[in-house]
């Protein structure tokens, strides 16, 4: 995929994100603990990863972590020993701690100590796609920057860059349509572009597919929503999810979500069972019919609605 064979590999590869680029290029040790927080795909894990380049620092010492999978105190305390520790590869090192927020609030309070003094030549950068699941104390430790969206221009920049080293040819119109629907998502540009860069495609077929794309990428999200539904949870935390939801995506996107969800399940390999399809169809048909007034106020009443349907009443 072209997100993951075309990642910057330097800050002159940075597209955009000026004001982080023109700070960090400059960074040199003694350095505070930086923090890069903004939504999915917008760079951040690609810049924590220039910055350990930039910085000089040798491939083996730079110690990429995904905190969600080493959320528990004692495997932070070890990871943060072994960075502290010298290394046969250089004398400088980073820690990347990404997704910071998936950290156990003890492992948050343990780097809490830790962070406030960094020994020189030694970095640290955190990703952070929830800022509000960090706790404020720590957040006070690092020198924050937002990851911003990036402009038409900038996407347009990356995606000629692209194009261009693939060898791929994208008519005017492919690129107009394709820069439009990923609402300045770098990641998602490239996630689509691989999939309409058949040159068979007609343009309602493209519209389609882009379309299915942008609902599919807020998918991860409306997902635990949809799981939700279908065990049968509480209605109170159903809503709960739902005005998590209402805050990030418009009604109408999150019902569409449901619907592509929904659709998907019934040609899973899971789903064998006659009555889950008859569930998952009428689950489908509420969802798609609840489309004709206010779009809040539907959605709101075919979740009610299906969640009541669910629990059989
Ligand atoms: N500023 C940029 N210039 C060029 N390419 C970019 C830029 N930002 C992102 N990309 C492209 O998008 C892809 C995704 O970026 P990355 O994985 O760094 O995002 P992220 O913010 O860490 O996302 P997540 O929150 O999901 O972890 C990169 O591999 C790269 O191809
Ligand atoms: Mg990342």
């Amino acid at each position: 995929m072209y997100h993951l064979t075309h990642r910057p590999s330097s800050w002159d590869e940075v597209v955009g994100q000026e004001v982080i680029v023109s700070k960090l290029r400059k960074a040199i040790f003694p350095l505070p603990p930086y923090m890069l927080e903004g939504g999915r795909g917008l760079g951040k894990t690609s810049m924590a990863l220039v910055l350990g380049k930039s910085l000089g620092i040798a491939k083996g010492n730079i110690i990429e972590i995904n905190c969600v999978h080493y959320s528990t105190k004692a495997s932070i305390e070890d990871i943060y020993r072994n960075f502290l520790r010298g290394s046969f590869h250089g004398s400088s090192k980073l820690l990347v701690l990404d997704e910071i927020h998936g950290m156990s609030s003890a492992s948050q309070q343990f780097l809490l100590k830790e962070l406030e003094n960094l020994p020189s030549e030694r970095a640290v950068i955190a990703c952070t796609t929830t800022v509000e699941k960090v706790i404020p104390t720590l957040l006070d430790r690092f020198v924050r920057y937002r990851v911003k969206p990036l402009s038409d221009s900038n996407l347009k920049i990356i995606l000629d860059k692209v194009i261009k080293e693939e060898g791929i040819a994208l008519s005017r119109w492919k690129k107009v349509l394709l820069i439009k629907s990923v609402d300045g998502n770098p990641r998602n540009l490239l996630t689509s572009l691989y999939k309409i860069e058949d040159t068979s495609l007609s343009k309602e077929d493209v519209e389609k597919i882009l379309e299915v794309a942008s609902v599919v990428n807020d998918g991860e999200d409306v997902l635990s929503l949809a799981k939700m539904l279908l065990s049968g949870s509480p209605w109170e935390a159903i809503s709960k999810e739902m005005t998590v939801l209402l805050k990030k995506l418009t009604p109408d996107s999150i019902r569409i979500a449901l619907v592509s969800i929904y659709s998907s399940r019934l040609l899973s390999r899971y789903v064998t069972d006659e009555k889950d399809t008859l569930e998952l169809t009428k689950v489908f048909l509420e969802t798609l019919r609840s489309n004709s007034f206010l779009e809040k106020a539907n959605l709101i009443l075919s979740v009610r609605h299906l969640y009541l349907i669910i629990k059989g009443e």
